[in-house]
């Protein structure tokens, strides 16, 4: 069987070393991919959202299974022009992924259906924004609608920051049209969780769950990130607490999907913070999360294939997930300065010193092969990843495993998984 994963980040990485340990799978590519992905999948030279010329390609080399990494390509109609053609593509359609491309229409789904989230208000009008803002006060949190990388969401403590983010979003247009309407919402207190669960819009099948990191800074303090780390599993998610997500917010998700004549199929991704009042969903996205993918798949026992292929014939009903026991933790190493500005092209070392050691993955992000040397390309660079008996071994492996890589001007946080340990 010849698959095809879409994307170039440590997600992707890992998902590539996933679906590469099934017997059904004969060869892999990787659209764009990156060095590490290279080493196990032949990476193509199309980028993400090109989606036709992914289109042509998957039909000319026969792809079986196709599997995409970003929520870009979802955003834009991949999985229905795949699926028009009968080539078997793993994620939700177009009309699908609305549940992460827009927030409005996620957290009206969730009033009209019940699902507990933040209270909010919906604007479209800047002068209404700004009013709302001035008699409510802070702290609030302000969203833009639309897809916006993940920096489209302003945690405002003072009423002035939030004028500020109102103003960025849809005074100045800093994510474009995606700031045509904004979500002004209740400020939640919380430990943050994610959960992530395969669908093929009829059976819901929960993964393990996993906690990510998002500021650049340890203590959780800085400007957020597309994530600086995670671990899993969460000793905060209780059975009952488990079951209790199953229930009052998977499953009607689902079914909400199925109402709303957008049946979902995929990954379902939901962003938790469990309040005193109990879990309230922050957000969805409609694909797996990077760094969570990268803390699951190392903890995941069953072959993945045939679960993405139940997903799309709509058969998980016949689907049992097995996980390994071992915990995990992923550290992201970045360049210095981001997410602001920074260098590229670092020479990087100590990767050879991580190979094939039992229990240790490196899986790239933002890096470039270049003269034989492999160098950094981006803000986000490595992910490294760990297992061990239990969190606090899997941490202390990791930061072994860490500590041997090294370029000039990397940075990663200190304290991932520490709230697990405490
Ligand atoms: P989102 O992309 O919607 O998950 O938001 C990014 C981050 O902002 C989340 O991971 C939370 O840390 C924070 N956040 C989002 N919504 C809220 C909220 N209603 N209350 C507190 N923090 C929030
Ligand atoms: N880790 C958050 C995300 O993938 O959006």
């Amino acid at each position: 069987m010849k698959v095809l994963v879409i994307g170039s980040g440590g997600r992707e990485h890992s998902l590539v070393w996933k679906i590469a340990q099934s017997p059904q799978v004969t060869k892999i590519f990787c659209a764009p991919g990156n060095p590490g992905i290279s080493e196990i999948a032949e990476c193509i030279n199309i980028e993400s959202e090109q989606t036709k010329l992914l289109y042509e390609f998957a039909i000319k080399e026969k792809i079986d299974l196709t599997v995409v990494g970003p929520e870009a390509p979802l955003a834009d109609g991949i999985v229905d022009n795949f699926s028009k053609n009968n080539l078997n593509v793993f994620g939700p359609n177009k009309d699908a992924a609305i549940l992460e491309t827009s927030k409005v229409f996620a957290k009206h789904l969730m009033r009209k259906h019940g699902i507990p989230t933040a209270d909010f208000r919906e604007f479209d009008e800047y002068e209404h924004a700004r009013k709302y803002v001035l008699t409510k006060g802070a702290p609030v949190v302000v969203k833009a609608d639309g897809l916006s990388k993940g920096k489209g969401v302003f945690v405002c403590e003072t009423m002035n920051d939030a004028l500020r983010a109102i103003d960025s979003i849809m005074k100045y247009k800093i994510f474009g049209n995606a700031g045509d309407k904004v979500i002004i919402e209740e400020h939640l207190t919380g430990e943050e969780v994610s959960i992530l669960a395969f669908t093929d819009g009829r059976t819901i099948i929960p993964m393990e769950s996993s906690q990510d990191h998002k500021t650049i800074y340890d203590g959780d303090k800085g400007p957020n990130t597309g994530g600086m780390g995670a671990y899993s599993p969460v000793p905060l998610m209780t059975e009952d607490l488990y079951h209790q997500v199953e229930r009052e917010i998977l499953v009607p998700t689902v079914h909400a999907m199925n109402r709303e004549k957008k049946p979902y199929k995929g990954v379902l991704y939901v962003g938790l913070m469990i309040t005193s009042y109990g879990p309230k969903v922050l957000e969805f996205n409609v694909r797996f999360g990077d760094p969570e993918a990268q803390v699951l798949l190392v903890r995941m026992k069953s072959d993945i294939v045939p679960i993405m292929l139940a997903a799309i014939s709509e058969k998980l009903d016949t689907i049992d997930l097995e996980w390994y026991s071992q915990a995990s933790v992923c550290v992201v190493i970045t360049s210095g300065g981001y997410p602001g500005r920074y260098n590229k092209g670092k020479q990087i070392t100590g990767l050879d010193s991580l190979k094939n050691q039992e229990g240790i993955h490196v899986f790239h992000a933002g890096t470039k092969s270049e003269n034989g040397r492999i160098v950094t390309s981006g803000g986000r660079v490595l992910n490294v990843v760990a297992c061990g008996d239990d969190i606090k071994e899997a941490q202390k492996n990791v930061y072994d495993a860490v500590s041997k890589i090294s370029f000039e001007g990397a940075h990663y946080r200190k304290d991932i998984a520490s709230k697990a340990i405490k």
